[in-house]
């Protein structure tokens, strides 16, 4: 059957509803190759602009869901569970939240994607791992969920393929920040990997898509709404993202911050972020009875290292160097740096994330076209965060980069991130709300110590 491409377009174009049927049709003549990049960019930003409903979010998203294998876990007694971020600038909590939910006994068959826009994505960072593979079949996976709890892979000709595509031609044709082109993204490969529950973390401010709260409030029900209906546990936080989460940016050096948090240490902020999402993980999966019981059971298998070994068998599981673990030397390595200083004496009272997140992609971090080769070594190291007192001169970050990179480019952005101000900064939540599934009745949640819609 030939479709009318440029018909739907025109429908989407001029605001109308689509069809299941041309939904699905849509993606299917896609992935078969009969509709080309330029008409598929095309239909993405006549969505960005004039949006889909519910129905037809929920269309896109069984569609791009079911366009690879749907892995299934039920033989398996534990709960299976991940969580999934909207995007953000030094957000590496994925790398530390799987080890440690699945040290403490719950399965976590994660399904992630690459950097996007100014948002970096776990497949980079993990591809930063001398050798580590992120391209693994469904049998490998369902492999790796049995014999180590949990696994780290990306979307492939067999799962998700329809995100693979899509995501790629978002991320370069300016169609990001969609909130239905999100959900059918995040939901189509969080609805693939077979999980009873889902943790949200749904960015907000200078360096996430959603720029207000009042926007990642939608998304995040949105987010919540469609996989509620179909039948997983959900829970939603809404998160500050105006700076870089930890002080790592780039691929290997978030890696390394990763590990620094594994072994015990790690900035205040990504540890704090971590603990409040594997307790969401660990509640919802029913491994515990309460947002604090899931804490205190995340600090225990921090302490004791059960963490950080989980770490170091599945990166030699999927073909990685495990010998990084102990020497992060061993990650790729910058072969310049260059340090940018405060401009005056005071307290840091901005920090830009969006733009920070752009120089690190200039320096080499991410892609400015679907071709372009990552630098796994690329990015900006922080000494400061917002609310800290600076001295004029003082180093702010350094960034690392290898000959080619934008540099120029990149360190005037930085420095346009950065503003001082004379007088003390209060540091503002990281968490700023929560929203929850349905499922849990006003008294469950109290109990939980949840607070929130
Ligand atoms: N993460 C995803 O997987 N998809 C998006 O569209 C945004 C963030």
């Amino acid at each position: 059957m030939t479709l009318a491409v440029p018909e739907i377009i025109r429908k989407k174009r001029d605001g109308e509803k689509l069809s299941c049927e041309e939904i699905q049709s849509l993606i299917r003549h896609y992935l078969g190759g009969e509709i080309p990049d330029y008409q598929m960019s095309a239909l993405l930003m006549a969505i960005f602009f004039r949006g889909m409903d519910a129905e037809e979010t929920g269309t896109l998203t069984r569609s791009m869901m079911s366009s690879g294998e749907v892995l299934s876990f039920a033989h398996l007694p534990e709960a299976k569970v991940d969580k999934h971020s909207t995007g953000g600038v030094g957000d590496k909590t994925s790398l530390i939240l799987s080890p440690a939910v699945a040290a403490c006994g719950l399965r976590i068959p994660m399904i992630s994607g690459r950097g996007l826009g100014f948002t970096g994505g776990t497949l980079d960072k993990l591809e930063s791992i001398p050798g580590f593979r992120v391209r693994l079949e469904p049998a490998e996976v369902q492999r790796l969920v049995e014999q180590e709890g949990f696994a780290l892979v990306g979307q492939s000709d067999n799962l998700v393929p329809a995100d693979r595509r899509l995501y790629a031609l978002r991320d370069v044709t300016a169609t990001v920040e969609s909130i239905p082109l999100i959900v059918a993204s995040i939901m189509s490969k969080k609805l693939a990997e077979g999980i009873d529950a889902l943790v949200l973390d749904v960015k907000t401010g200078l360096g996430a898509f959603m720029k207000t709260p009042e926007r990642a409030r939608a998304l995040a029900a949105a987010l919540v709404d469609t996989g509620w209906k179909m039948g997983k546990r959900m829970a939603a936080l809404i998160t500050a993202m105006d700076q870089p989460l930890g002080l790592k940016v780039g691929n290997a050096l978030e890696v390394e911050e990763v590990l620094e948090v594994l072994g015990g240490g790690g900035p205040p902020d990504l540890c704090e972020l971590c603990r409040v999402l594997a307790a969401y993980m660990l509640w919802m999966g029913n491994a515990v009875d309460s947002l604090p019981a899931g804490m205190e059971r995340y600090d225990q298998v921090i302490a004791n290292g059960q963490a950080l070994a989980k770490f170091r068998s599945l990166v030699a599981a999927q073909g990685g160097d495990p010998r990084v673990i102990d020497r992060p030397q061993l990650l790729p390595q910058a072969g310049q740096s260059e340090s940018v200083v405060s401009p005056g004496s005071g307290y840091l009272s901005v920090l830009h994330a969006g733009k920070i997140g752009w120089a690190a992609v200039l320096l080499g971090a991410g892609r400015m076209t679907v071709q372009s080769a990552i630098d796994p070594a690329a990015g900006i190291v922080f000494f400061k965060k917002i609310g800290d007192p600076v001295e004029k001169g003082e180093r702010i970050c350094e960034l690392r980069f290898h000959p080619g990179a934008s540099l120029e480019e990149a360190r005037n952005l930085v420095r346009d991130a950065v503003c001082i101000s004379p007088e003390p900064v209060e540091k503002t939540p990281l968490i700023l709300d929560t929203i929850v599934g349905d499922f849990l009745f006003p008294s469950v949640r109290e109990n939980a110590g949840i607070t929130g819609r």
